[in-house]
């Protein structure tokens, strides 16, 4: 079975969030049970694109609007990610320094979109079926189907979509429907939500399969999608929930190239402390007090707006008893409160704005709690990086996190839930922590050990995945 991935982002090609992570370890798991899996990702101009060896596989051109675009193929010459990866460069729109935020987005993922299926129809053995994740690729179950220079091959190809979050969905007006490549419009239905074009939409209407990244955010998103509740629900018996996984050769605290302290379940009180000391020397803090660390993306989705009034009522609740950190970056007002919060408070709080895959990994390795306390989490990563590395995870429990932390207070439970996005469930939640840190340090060490043993690696759901190919082939 020969499977093509295709996503926006590709870790270590191109982060900018978990998509990256999974997409860059899924295939890797995939094709250890058997099944070859690819990916085809933008050619941003990135760190990663310097530093490996490409080969040029296709050439080809197509339409976006009435411009003409050349594009070409590109692929990863030594198999560094332990799967074919291919980029597709196209001059001007794809090729820059940052995988969103640009004006003519659109345009961008349009012509991504129209190139993948060009080259796959270009391909003299097709794939056997193509997986698509998140919006930037939600017209290719579509175009497949329906594209004029697409549909005579490649119609009969099953086609997966997985939604990693289906708070954006990349909609834009009917007037700009000429950016679409030459299609079946009398099928506009499949495109339209709420008199809009809709990626979205369009592939959760057009895929053969629907997933999501945990079972817990596909029962919610049949009440709460960002007002494509009714298409989820409609959609229920072609949709599963698959929890991801976590890439445990990359996040590995015995043997993290990121750490100048290793540790494994045995040495993680002094491991964790070594570099709990590191982290807190370079941020001014003190490394007797517990450390709550925060890393994410700025944004009202992980509730990063609360992050500043929580943490000052937290400290001001706890006196010189508790420690801060925050990594991320993301709006700007949400950036500002927190620099404002952190000059007359720098003894207890410490922020890095700006993104930065090193600090996160001695982050997960030296903090004591990790706080989440997302508004809406599809599955989240960062609780699972977490327990890997001994750190114990404060969620709210939403979505993925509900599906993979328990909390402490029932039995076997080993994490701390709270029910509300609410500075006064932040810190009712941070002063459990902060007890158990100070008054039941055994606990602690046996709930460090506990979640290290959690087994979060990518084999379960890469095992899932296949059997849901299978079920369409
Ligand atoms: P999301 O994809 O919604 O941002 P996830 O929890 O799935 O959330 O994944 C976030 C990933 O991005 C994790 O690997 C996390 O460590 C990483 N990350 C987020 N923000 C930063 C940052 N500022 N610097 C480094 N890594 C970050
Ligand atoms: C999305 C979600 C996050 C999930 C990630 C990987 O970005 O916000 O919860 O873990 O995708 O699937």
């Amino acid at each position: 079975m020969e499977i093509l991935h295709v996503a926006a982002e590709c870790f270590p090609m191109a982060k900018a969030g978990g998509l990256g992570d999974v997409v860059g370890a899924l295939p890797k798991y995939q094709r250890r049970l058997g099944p070859i899996a690819k990916v085809v990702v933008p050619m941003y101009r990135t760190e990663f694109l310097y530093q490996q060896q490409w080969e040029l596989v296709h050439e080809g051109s197509q339409y976006l609007g009435p411009q003409f675009f050349h594009y070409s193929v590109i692929k990863e010459k030594n198999n560094r990610l332990g799967f074919d990866l291919y980029l597709i460069d196209i001059n001007g729109l794809l090729d820059r320094e940052k995988i969103y935020g640009y004006p003519d987005d659109t345009e961008r993922f349009l012509a991504f979109q129209t190139a993948v299926c060009d080259w796959v129809n270009a391909w003299q053995h097709l794939p056997d079926l193509i997986h698509c994740h998140d919006h930037h690729t939600g017209l290719i179950p579509f175009l497949l189907q329906y594209g004029f220079d697409f549909k005579t091959r490649l119609a009969s190809i099953p086609s997966v979509f997985t939604v990693h979050n289906a708070q954006y969905s990349g909609a834009f007006g009917w007037e700009q429907k000429h950016l679409l490549p030459a299609c079946d419009l009398s099928h506009w239905a499949l495109l339209d939500w709420h008199h809009q074009i809709n990626p979205l939409a369009t592939a959760l209407k057009t895929a053969w399969r629907i997933t999501t990244v945990s079972p817990g955010y596909l029962q919610e998103l049949r009440t709460s999608a960002a007002g494509l509740e009714s298409l989820f629900d409609h959609e229920k018996e072609k949709s599963v929930g698959i929890l991801n996984g976590i890439d445990t050769e990359i996040w590995d605290p015995a043997h993290d190239p990121y750490l100048l302290f290793h540790y494994t379940v045995q040495t993680v009180a002094s491991g964790k402390q070594k570099n709990k000391e590191e982290l807190c020397r370079r941020f001014g803090l003190d490394p007797d007090r517990p450390l709550i660390c925060f890393i994410g993306r700025m944004v009202a989705e992980k509730a990063a707006d609360l992050l500043a009034a929580s943490m000052a009522a937290c400290v001001a609740q706890h006196p010189g008893k508790v420690s801060f950190l925050v990594l991320g970056s993301g709006e700007r007002d949400i950036e500002q409160q927190l620099d404002l919060l952190a000059a007359p408070l720098q003894d207890a709080v410490g922020i890095y704005i700006g993104y930065q895959e090193a600090l996160s990994h001695l982050m997960y390795a030296g903090a004591d709690f990790m706080l989440m306390p997302s508004r809406v989490e599809p599955c989240g990563l960062n609780q699972l990086y977490s327990l890997r590395f001994g750190t114990i995870p404060i969620v709210r429990a939403v979505g993925g996190l509900k599906d993979t932390v328990t909390d402490m207070g029932e039995q076997n439970g080993f994490g701390i839930r709270f029910e509300q996005a609410s500075v006064q469930d932040i810190k009712a939640a941070v002063s459990r922590a902060v007890s158990l840190y100070y008054e039941q340090p055994g606990h602690l060490q046996q709930f460090r050990e506990q979640v290290m043993q959690i087994d979060h690696s990518w084999e379960h759901a890469a095992k899932e995945y296949i059997q849901l190919y299978n079920s369409i082939q």
